[in-house]
């Protein structure tokens, strides 16, 4: 009987040895590729015969998807499958999968770090603190004022498994309250968070500090533009760790300009990495 064959596309780890390890052990054709850029001819090249294609951000789309020639589980190593075209693998017979609670507790916290970093001025501090070293005096002016998360609302937009992990760290800060928009929540998981649920013009209205938890897809896609963030409190902080889609980095730098929202901790890009002439960075 031929081998089973696993191909993975591109990964981020430093290397697979220990599946490779693992795979050899089951008698599996085990092979590892670096295609996450790689033109589409040498992706599908490399995964053709493939019947288990594992895959990080490599590009799965119709095209690709047509060069297989027995491929039967495509294998998302992530949360979404927005790099994958899964209504068309579906009608090649293709059975498309992800790993829910990859990195779950690291993107939340990469969350919460942010909420803190924007609250606190983590950056103004860094700075002040060099520029106050050169002059050998403190130079406070310019960080003021700094907010405290006490008696803040928050305001989860998507509350599944990351939303709602970042609802129960943020409980211990004393906030006035947590506000959530997710007009799919899960009824049992809703019961459990015991937070009021809002439509999205509500929370982005109500809320200090918004942080955005949906999967990318096209009701998502810039689900955050102008109309959202003219709705939001002027100091409000806006946190992004879901996909960089979700927010239109374009007119949030014009957003923050005027202040609108007051500001934003963004770890997710549209294009990754992002461009030098994306103006938010200099922000
Ligand atoms: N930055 C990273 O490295 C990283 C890593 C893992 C996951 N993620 C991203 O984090 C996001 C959340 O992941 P998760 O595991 O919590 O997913 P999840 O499926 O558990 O939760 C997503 C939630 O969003 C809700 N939702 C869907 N559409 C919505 C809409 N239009 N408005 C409001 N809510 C909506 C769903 O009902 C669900 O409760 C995804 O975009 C995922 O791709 C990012």
């Amino acid at each position: 009987m031929a081998k089973i064959k696993v191909v993975v596309t591109d990964y981020i780890e430093p290397n697979l040895d220990w599946e490779a390890e693992q795979f050899a052990q089951m008698g599996v054709d085990f092979s590892t590729f670096q295609l996450k850029n790689a033109p589409t001819v040498e992706l599908i090249r490399a995964i053709a015969d493939a019947d288990v294609v594992i895959v990080n951000m490599a590009p799965i789309n119709e095209d690709v998807l047509k060069g297989l020639k027995r491929t039967r589980l495509i294998i998302r190593h992530g949360v979404g499958y927005d790099n994958i075209d899964v209504l068309a693998a579906s009608r090649y017979n293709i059975v498309v999968s992800y790993m829910p609670d990859y990195c779950m507790h690291e993107v939340a916290e990469q969350a919460v770090m942010l909420i803190m970093a924007c609250q606190r001025k983590l950056n103004q501090q860094i700075r002040l603190t060099e520029e106050s070293r050169q002059y050998g005096k403190w130079i406070f002016k310019p960080i003021y004022p700094v907010f405290s998360l006490h008696e803040k609302t928050l305001g989860i937009i998507g509350c599944g498994r990351i939303g709602s992990l970042v609802h129960s760290m943020m409980q211990n800060f004393g906030l006035k309250c947590t506000l959530i928009c997710d007009p799919y929540l899960a009824e049992e998981r809703r019961r459990s968070l015991n937070s009021p649920l809002l439509s999205l013009n509500e929370v982005l209205r109500e809320s200090d500090i918004i942080t955005v938890h949906t999967p990318l897809g096209p009701e998502t896609y810039h689900l955050l533009d102008e109309p959202q963030f003219n709705m939001m409190k002027p100091t409000s902080i806006l946190i992004n760790t879901a996909r960089g889609g979700i927010v239109n980095l374009e007119t949030l730098n014009d957003a923050l300009i005027s202040g609108r929202p007051g500001f934003a901790g963004i770890d997710v890009y549209e294009h990754e990495p992002p461009t030098k002439d994306l103006a938010i960075l200099d922000n």
